[in-house]
């Protein structure tokens, strides 16, 4: 694992993006595997920037979203799908029968396994962008996750549905399961690029790099992986050794 550490979270969300858009250049045609959450949202507001400066095309790209909440429509306000449009999709240049996110309104089997042959078809993804939950999560694959999991329905936990009660408003009902990516797929990623930031994820963060690799920890499989890097702000890395 390489680990970056930047004094504030812009400039740790600047170098993720700088990872994709090198990526992007390099190979036009590149599938990118996204994420969602309040982590990325600078990271693609200075791509859809690059994007408007004429430095950055997605028109060849191919993506996957990581995971999707069961029970919403792609157009639900608070879908995934719909975040994606929001915070990078209808900005840039991409073509919308290109981009891949779960779909939450599909009986969930029939969605994983048409995600996994999607995946199979066009992969494997190049740059896997992964957010790291409190708890340690990756995409929705909460603790005790199977290490070999493909991609699937997934309780979250109560801890994760109260971090991410923020973004549902009164009378909104927060769904409690997602159709998640599983850690097998996501190793399957040539390249994993992790952007954690705050005080919040520090323990996470040390149990990802330096703790045992434990189901307890989904993010510490990243430890087996050979391409990893870490973008962390000074918050997220304050327990690392
Ligand atoms: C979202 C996802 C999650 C988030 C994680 C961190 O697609 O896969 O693993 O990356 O929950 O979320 P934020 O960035 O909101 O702290």
């Amino acid at each position: 694992m390489r680990v970056r550490v930047h004094e504030d979270p812009a400039a740790a969300a600047a170098e993720a993006a700088e990872v994709l858009a090198r990526r992007l250049a390099d190979r036009p045609e590149a599938v990118l595997g996204l994420a969602t959450g309040g982590t990325m949202e600078p990271l693609y507001e200075d791509l859809i920037g690059r994007y408007k400066r004429g430095d950055l095309s997605f028109a060849k790209a191919t993506t996957f979203n990581l995971d999707e909440y069961v029970g919403l429509a792609p157009d639900h306000p608070q879908s995934y799908r719909r975040y994606m449009e929001e915070h990078l999709f209808r900005h840039v240049d991409i073509d919308p029968a290109r981009t891949h996110v779960p779909r939450g309104d599909l009986p969930p089997e029939e969605a994983a396994e048409a995600y996994e042959t999607d995946l199979a078809r066009l992969g494997p993804v190049d740059v896997q962008l992964l957010g790291l939950g409190r708890n340690g999560h990756i995409g929705f694959n909460e603790p005790t996750s199977s290490l070999a999991s493909r991609t699937r329905e997934k309780a979250l936990t109560a801890s994760t549905l109260r971090a991410n009660s923020r973004f549902f408003g009164e009378g909104e009902t927060q769904p409690t399961t997602a159709i998640t990516m599983g850690i097998a797929t996501i190793m399957e990623a040539r390249h994993i690029l992790v952007l954690a930031v705050g005080a919040k994820k520090a323990e996470a963060v040390v149990n990802m790099i330096e703790g045992p690799v434990a189901a307890m920890c989904p993010a510490s499989i990243l430890q087996h992986h050979p391409s990893v890097m870490v973008i962390l702000d000074t918050e997220a890395a304050c327990l690392l050794k």
